[in-house]
């Protein structure tokens, strides 16, 4: 199923504003550059097809803030112990000191200030560095399910919806929390939704590639109301002891209902003009933990299997493939860049989303243009998108278009073009 094509009603709103705008496609500096992606497919005909609006956004947001000092303080605390521990091989030579992190570092790099975690205390135990939760009982709701039901309900509360009229539940993350069964089904059972439900793993782009599932689903007529949730309990999966990455990422769980416009009965409505996923294949971001792990006879404590980046590399990378794709995508509806009110864009990197937007639009990426929200929540994998979009939106006005965009492993890179009604 196709995702860049303007449903029915689109198109004349985006005459209205675009009038004059020609096609992008091969005449932008980052356009002509970039071997995109993948070819967007705009050769389907939506005739019959539904107008499609997100009507209701909802945050979980966890009870625990660590700061960069707190975490650093921990990390250094680590460092002293395995310091003395292996103090004869480090004289020796025979391995190397581990080395201090640092708060100026962190923010430098990468613009995060603290992250919200569910479990806090584990973490920064020097002896753990890892979050402690409880075991749960088969028959007791899984933590995961927990915090996308607190999100979802209160995404449907926003839109106005029951959760007996969600029809299709999509559970999208980095992680989940056991092979089966399937996290959405047990959110769908938790909430009293009808239909079906099932999970979904792009990384960093889970949200953005659900929510054109979503979009499919809705337009085509098979559903009639979506819920995408996406709990990222990242705190497990992050490794806490390696000073390269222990700052990145935070818990959080966000929700979207997408529903049929002509339906749609919420305060506040997104139309979705159109969606573009694509995917590249590259190592730069993996975590190698899996089913696979004990048959292989492999120590579930190595490196790899946790989360692990060339994060420089990412970031030279990802820029150019995520700016030009979203050139690329806004070219199909024949909107400009500069057109668009807003980005609501992966966040991952402060200095990433600012040459996005420099790409795109030749300025600088201040708040009003691509809000920031890595700051106080760090890079929650999937959500990051969504939370920019969750709370920094109020201010547009009716025909005002945004971007919601995530970029990540993969890599994977996930576009939602909407537009205010
Ligand atoms: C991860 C990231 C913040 C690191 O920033 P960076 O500027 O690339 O930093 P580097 O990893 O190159 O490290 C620079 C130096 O700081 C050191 N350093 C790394 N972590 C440190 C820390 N916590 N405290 C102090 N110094 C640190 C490194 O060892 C290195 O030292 P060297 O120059 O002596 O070798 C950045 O690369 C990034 O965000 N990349 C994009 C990641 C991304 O988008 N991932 C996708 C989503 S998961």
């Amino acid at each position: 199923m196709p995702g860049c094509q303007p449903g029915p009603g689109a198109v004349g709103a985006l005459h209205q504003r675009g009038a004059g705008h020609v096609p992008l496609v091969g005449r932008g500096p980052v356009l002509a550059k970039i071997g995109i992606l993948g070819p967007l497919r705009a050769d389907i005909s939506t005739a019959n097809m539904y107008s499609v609006v997100i009507s209701g956004t909802g945050l979980y947001q966890p009870p625990h803030v660590i700061t960069n000092a707190e975490l650093v303080e921990a990390f250094n605390r680590y460092v002293d112990l395995q310091n003395a521990e292996h103090a004869e091989a480090i004289a020796a030579g025979s391995r190397e000191p581990l080395v201090y992190s640092s708060v100026e570092f962190i923010e430098k790099a990468s613009g995060i200030k603290q992250r919200y975690v569910i479990e806090k205390a584990g973490v920064l135990d020097p002896t753990r560095m890892y979050p402690r939760f409880e075991e749960r009982g088969d028959d007791q709701l899984s933590l995961m399910a927990e915090i996308a039901v607190d999100a979802a309900r209160k995404a449907l509360a926003a839109a106005g919806r029951k959760p007996e009229e969600v029809d299709a539940v999509f559970c999208a993350a980095a992680n989940m929390q056991r092979a089966y069964p399937a996290m959405a089904v047990e959110i769908q059972a938790a909430l009293g939704a009808g239909g079906y439900g099932f999970d979904m793993n792009v990384a960093c782009s889970s949200a953005t590639f659900a929510l054109e599932q979503a979009y499919n689903a809705v337009r085509s007529g098979a559903s009639k109301c979506v819920l995408v949730v996406n709990p990222e309990i990242t705190s497990a999966h992050l490794e806490w002891k390696d000073r390269d990455c222990h700052f990145i990422f935070g818990d959080v769980c966000t929700a979207v209902v997408v529903e049929r416009a002509d339906t749609a009965t919420g305060p506040e409505q997104w139309e979705i003009l159109g969606t573009h996923s694509a995917t590249q294949f590259s190592n730069n971001i993996r975590n190698n933990f899996g089913f696979m792990n004990k048959a292989e006879d492999s120590d579930p404590d190595a490196r790899d299997k946790t989360f692990r980046q060339e994060g420089r590399k990412v970031f030279k990378e990802v820029v150019p493939i995520a700016a030009a794709h979203i050139e690329n995508h806004l070219a199909t509806l024949h909107v400009l860049p500069t057109d668009v009110s807003r980005f609501w864009l992966h966040q991952a990197n402060l200095g990433m989303n600012q040459l996005v937007i420099k790409k795109l639009v030749g300025g600088e990426a201040g708040a009003q243009i691509a809000p920031l929200i890595l700051d106080t929540y760090a890079n929650t994998a999937s959500a990051g998108s969504v939370i920019a979009f969750h709370e920094h939106r109020a201010d547009l006005r009716t025909g005002d278009l945004g971007v919601i965009c995530s970029f990540g492993a993969g890599y994977s890179v996930g576009s939602v073009i909407v537009k205010k009604r």
